[in-house]
């Protein structure tokens, strides 16, 4: 069993796909944690994150273990992952762990932006979990309460116009995923609709 979960940054993806798994005993991968760590990576080299080869040859060598979670967190490195994103090289690199992952029994749930039209086209359910820009900034504000609320949101604007824009693997609901704006919905109530589709 596969689930794909895609959408913007901040919807509750991760949020939801963790919860799926746990509930339906599947192996859970976050693959924006993949990009972030190819963006810590260069960001800590000092390497250009328009530098397809140099940002390939990080992605190529990535030792996924070896990331502190706290090192992946925030907005500077999400906005290197995102444009490290951009390199069609970057998400070549990426893909056969990705699709590993995804094969191990008894099944798995990715979440990111590319895993419906990309990643695992043929997944048993696809979920576009969006919302606001609104609701996803203060989602955001609550976990960095120091940072203003209208930079949080400039900062989620420009990310989804980058991710949508691209020209390989953009944002954007598979044909067939069930799509659910969460914006006045609690985590509960998504899970909730999740699996009132999986288990009617
Ligand atoms: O946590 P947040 O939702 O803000 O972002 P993330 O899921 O950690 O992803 C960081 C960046 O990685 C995104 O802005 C995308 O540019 C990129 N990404 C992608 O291109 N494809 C994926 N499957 C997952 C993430």
């Amino acid at each position: 069993m596969i689930i794909a979960i895609d959408g913007p940054s901040a919807a509750g993806k991760g949020t939801i796909g963790r919860a799926l798994a746990l509930k339906l005993g599947l192996h859970y991968l976050d693959t924006g944690s993949l990009y972030r760590m190819v963006g810590f990576e260069v960001m800590r080299n000092n390497a250009d994150p328009a530098d397809s080869q140099a940002c390939a040859s990080i992605a190529q060598s990535l030792n996924v273990g070896s990331f502190n979670d706290a090192d992946l967190r925030g907005e500077k490195v999400g906005s290197f992952a995102s444009q490290v994103a951009a390199l069609p090289q970057v998400r070549h690199a990426l893909l056969k762990f990705q699709r590993d992952f995804a094969a191990q029994k008894p099944g798995a749930v990715l979440d990111g932006r590319d895993i419906g039209t990309v990643i695992c086209p043929d997944a048993d359910y696809k979920f576009f979990i969006t919302a606001s820009v609104d609701a996803r900034a203060r989602r955001r504000a609550l976990e960095s309460p120091s940072t203003e609320i209208a930079a949080i949101k400039a900062e989620i604007e420009a990310r989804d116009a980058r991710d949508s824009n691209r020209n390989v693997a953009p944002l954007k609901p598979a044909a067939d995923a069930v799509i659910i704006d969460t914006s006045d919905l609690s985590a509960d109530e998504v899970l909730t609709r999740v699996l009132s589709v999986i288990q009617p």
